[in-house]
Formats: C-alpha cells, structure tokens, sequence
C-alpha cells in the first residue's frame, strides 16, 4: 500500500497545531486572545512614539461553562494599517510588517492572526477591523482567512469620513473561551504591563463587568527603535545569496560597506585583505565555496565593532524605576542597564531591577523566586522556572548579598530587549539559555544585587544608631544622677545634646570630662579619660583633649 503525499499551507499547518503557539485550551487561548491583541496595539504606538491609550472589553455573549462565546473589542491610537494591508494583515497568516531590524513585540506575522482564526474555528466569527492612518476616511472590513489557501475572504469594504479624526485600529470578533481560568492571568498582564509602560494608558473590562484601568504617571517614552542594517557576525549562506540576489552587479568592497551596519569602506577593505578577498570581484560570480568562506570570515571576524543599539528601545532605568514603584510599592529599588551586546550577531540589551521591602512579602514556600521577566516589554507569565532568568537567579550565591532568598522579601525584573528575543516557543513564554544573554543577566543581576547590599547595610547600620539611642537614652539620665550624686553636686548635667548626637545621623559623641568632677578635688589625666579610651577612637580623643589642654597655656584649670 502506498503512502498518500500532501501538501499543508501554514495557515492549515497552525490550524492544526494551535498549541505550538500557546492555543492549547479555552482558557489559555483567552489569554493568547488578549495579550496578542494588545500587543498588536502596544507596537503600533510605542514603535512610533505615540503614547498609548488601548482599550479592551471582553463581554459573554452566551454559554456556559469551558466552552462560553465571548466578544473580544480592541481600540487603539497607533499608527493604523494602509488600506491595502488590511486584507492581508489580518486575513494571512505569516504576513506582518515586522520582519526587519528592529525591536518589536511582534516576530513571527502570526499572533493577532491565530487569536482571529481561533475566533473562526471555534465560534465560526468573522473579523470586523476599522482603521485609519489619521487621514480623511476611515476603513472598516469584515474578513476572514481561507485556511486551505491561506488567503483572505472579504465579506465587506466600507469607507467613511473621518469625522471624529481617529487614528488607530479597532478590532471585534466572537471565540469559544473560558474567562474564568484566564480571569488571573489575564489580570497579571495588565498589571505587569503597566510595570513595563508606565507611559501607557490601558483599560480593561472584563466579562464580570470589573474595570481595570491604569492611567499613564508619565509621558516620557523610550526612544522608538530605528531600523538597521544586519550586522555581519549573524550573516548565514542563505542570508548572504539573497542579498546578493538584490545587488548581484556590485563589487566585493561596495557590497559589504553598502549592506552591513558597522562596515565602512575602510573597514570592509581591512577584512577582505586579512581574509585573502579581491574587493573588485562582483559578488555575483562568486561560487559557493568563496560564499561559504566570506561567511564564516564575516561571522569570525573580530574587528567589526559590536552591533549598532539604535535598533533597540530599553525602557531606561528612570522609567523602570518608576513602574517597579508605581506596582510594587517596595522600599528600595535598585535598577541596572547592560551596555549593548550580541547574539549571533543580533543586538540586545539586558535591563534588571531588585526591589526589597515595602509591600513585598517574603515568598510562601521555600524556593520560590518573585521574579516578573519581561521581553522586548513583553510580561512573560508561563512556564518562568524555564526561564534563563530564573536559572541564572537560582545559581547566584545569595549569601554574598546578605539576601536570604527563601525568607527575604524581594522581587527580580528583568528585562531582554533585542531585534531577534531568543525565545524558546512560538507562543513566547520563556527567553533560551543563550550562553550571551544568561551572561548579561548574571552580571546585570550581580550589579543590582550589589547596590541593594549598600543599601540594605546602610539601612542596618541606621537601625544600629536608632537601637543605640534608645539604650542611651534609657541609661544616661541614670549615669548622670548617679554622677552627680557621686561628685556631691546639686545640679545634673545637661545631656540632652548627647542623645541628639547619638540619633540616626552619627557624630562622634565627645564626652567631655569637664563637665562631671569626680569626688574630692583635683582630677588627674587619668581621672577625666573617657570609659572608651582603650579603644582606638578613644585615643583619638585622649590625644586631641592632652594637647588642648597642654596649648591651654593661659591655664584654663580643670575642675
Ligand atoms: N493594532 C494594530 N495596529 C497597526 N498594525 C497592526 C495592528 N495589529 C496588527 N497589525 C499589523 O498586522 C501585522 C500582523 O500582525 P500579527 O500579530 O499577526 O503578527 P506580528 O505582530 O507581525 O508578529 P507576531 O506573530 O509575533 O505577533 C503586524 O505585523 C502589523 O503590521
Ligand atoms: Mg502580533
């Protein structure tokens, strides 16, 4: 019997295979629904410094149990789909307008689509998208996509004035979801996306009629990321003929200096002379044995300088600060920016804040980490034991920083920025070990574990003084009636300013000998030599007090 040979498009192949990209149940699609919906929104405003306002509303539209229909509506303010897209956009699968050199949250050209296809499989809905780019109309379609041949089907094109000047995107559609086992993590995501933006502006209401709204507390932004060149240490043979393929007539010298980010003529010139390369040969009529060797050249070359951060957008570590406190409340927070790195020759750039105290509590359970990661501001919410961080944060001896992790009260944030996140899924949950991202984390993360050391012994140190005080203030009055009873005084001394200087900012206390006659007459040196003077701060003072009395040459006499 043969075997039957078929072909599968892709928009039959994730049909099939929904839990490959986190579509695995009714609730987790809930989840998927939203979070990729929103970020859809989140890269149409903040990849072009527009401070974002999204708003979702999730409603039952009828059902019970796992299998109710919900409404999902998503409005915008980014910067819209051109006309032409529209189709396409939402209607065929891996089609996107970020494939290129630059930080977003989006990679693939598939997440909002699988959350509408889902809406097509489960509740056989079709999408009804309005957009405008801001100008005078605005365009609404109703759409589906054609699984067979991933294509879309419109079922209807309208286009009106733009009467209310709106800008952005808005997207309904129906799908089979659970709200009640997504409720929390849903929930989660705002939260922690308002930890991430703290420029942004999102509302939520959900099927119970609850509304979560986080206002912005800033409108500075990020610098939005700028479009690159790719850099010559993540160039592969597949890579390198296609762009050939688009500038076959060029020579050697003008195609590396014309294509690579951090490669000048000069440059070029000086690798392809170390490398044994004729810069006048047309790439063209290279073979692929020549091609294979400039790879691996390009790839090991170590002169190219380290690839160019303009393509990414950091949060920064005002803005993150802000967002730790706005969410965490804690007492101390400590944030670290890594300077730029590479993999595979795309650049990233890890950030990472400690908080500590304040409402943080302690963890529940032995082991258990309070860590919120985050990735090309992305909040990752599943599977985050797999996580690099995590296993970067376990292999940390915490006892270096005076942290015990299982009883301290603390929180990790981290944050990997890069064109090309090296995530471990297409549903994006958790970022890969890649031994040069786990190492920026590992120092990012040792940085900020240092600085919250100052801290934490400062604020030791602080209640150290304020301990001492009290038990100053508690003996003191007592060693003066005792003093004064004991020189056969009458009046006891002032010691009010010697419980001040004992307070929270520390002076050196000077006891003055002067001020308490011991009994019977005269005091010898040794008499007045205040109680610490074995110790080496004590000498300090016998020395200063002998000399002043011996410069004392008007013979200020001691009591
Ligand atoms: N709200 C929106 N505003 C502007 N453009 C949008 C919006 N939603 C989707 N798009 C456009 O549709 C494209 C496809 O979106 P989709 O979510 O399917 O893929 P993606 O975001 O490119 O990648 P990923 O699979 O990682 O989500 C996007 O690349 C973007 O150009
Ligand atoms: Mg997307």
């Amino acid at each position: 019997m043969s075997e039957q040979f078929q072909e599968l498009n892709v928009a039959d192949f994730f049909y099939k295979n929904k839990d490959l990209v986190g579509f695995d149940s009714p609730h987790k699609a809930t989840y998927m629904i939203v979070r990729e919906l929103v970020e859809n929104s989140l890269d149409a405003c903040d990849g072009h410094k527009i401070l974002p306002d999204v708003r979702v509303t999730l409603y039952r539209v009828e059902g019970a149990g796992a299998q109710e229909r919900y409404h999902v509506k998503i409005v915008d303010n980014g910067i819209g789909v051109p006309l032409e897209a529209v189709p396409y956009a939402f209607g065929k699968v891996l089609f996107g307008s970020k494939y290129s050199m630059r930080q977003n949250r989006g990679t693939f050209g598939l997440g909002g689509k699988m959350s509408l296809l889902y809406g097509q499989i489960t509740a056989n809905s079709r999408v009804l998208i309005t957009t405008s780019q801001g100008g005078s109309k605005v365009y609404t379609f109703e759409l589906s996509t054609d699984i067979r041949t991933n294509t879309p089907i419109i079922y209807r094109r309208e286009e009106a004035d733009n009467k209310s000047h709106f800008r952005g995107v808005k997207i309904e559609f129906d799908f089979e979801g659970d709200y009640g086992k997504a409720r929390d993590k849903i929930i989660e995501y705002f939260y922690e996306s308002a930890m991430i933006l703290p420029y942004a502006q999102l509302t939520f209401i959900d099927p119970n009629g609850t509304l979560l709204f986080y206002p912005r507390i800033t409108e500075t932004m990020p610098n939005p990321p700028l479009e690159t060149l790719p850099h010559p240490h993540g160039v592969d043979l597949e890579m390198l003929k296609r762009m050939i393929a688009t500038n076959p007539h060029t020579s050697l010298l003008v195609f590396l200096s014309k294509n690579f980010q951090r490669v000048g003529e000069r440059t070029a010139k000086a690798f392809l002379r170390s490398n044994g390369f004729d810069p006048h040969a047309e790439v063209s009529e290279l073979n692929t044995k020549q091609l294979t060797k400039l790879v691996t050249a390009l790839r090991e070359y170590s002169e190219f300088l380290p690839p160019d951060p303009s393509c990414l957008s950091p949060i920064g570590e005002d803005l993150l600060t802000e967002g730790i406190k706005r969410l965490l409340s804690p007492d101390h927070v400590v944030v670290t920016t890594r300077p730029p790195r590479a993999y595979e020759g795309n650049p990233f750039i890890v950030e990472v804040g400690i908080a500590y105290g304040g409402a943080i509590a302690p963890p529940d359970k032995p082991g258990k980490v309070q860590l919120f990661r985050f990735a090309n501001k992305i909040p990752l919410l599943y599977d985050e034991y797999s996580d690099v961080a995590m296993s970067v944060i376990q292999g940390i001896n915490w006892n270096q920083y005076k942290v015990k992790l299982d009883e301290a009260p603390i929180a990790f944030i981290t944050h990997v920025c890069s064109t090309k996140v090296p995530y471990k899924t297409a549903g994006k949950e958790y970022v890969a070990a890649r031994p040069e991202v786990e190492r920026e984390l590992d120092l990012a993360i040792k940085q900020a574990a240092r600085e919250l050391r100052v801290k934490l012994s400062r604020m030791e140190k602080a209640a150290y003084r304020e301990r001492r005080t009290e038990v100053l203030k508690k003996y003191l009055s007592m060693m003066a009636s005792f003093s004064t009873f004991l020189a056969e005084k009458e009046k006891e001394p002032d010691i009010s300013a010697l419980l001040m200087e004992g307070g929270p900012k520390r002076k050196r206390i000077k006891l003055k000998a002067v001020e308490v006659d011991p009994p019977g007459g005269e005091a010898s040196e040794e008499d007045v030599r205040p109680a610490s003077a074995g110790s080496p701060a004590g000498k300090n003072r016998e020395k200063k007090s002998k000399s002043k009395s011996e410069g004392d040459s008007g013979g200020k006499k001691r009591r």
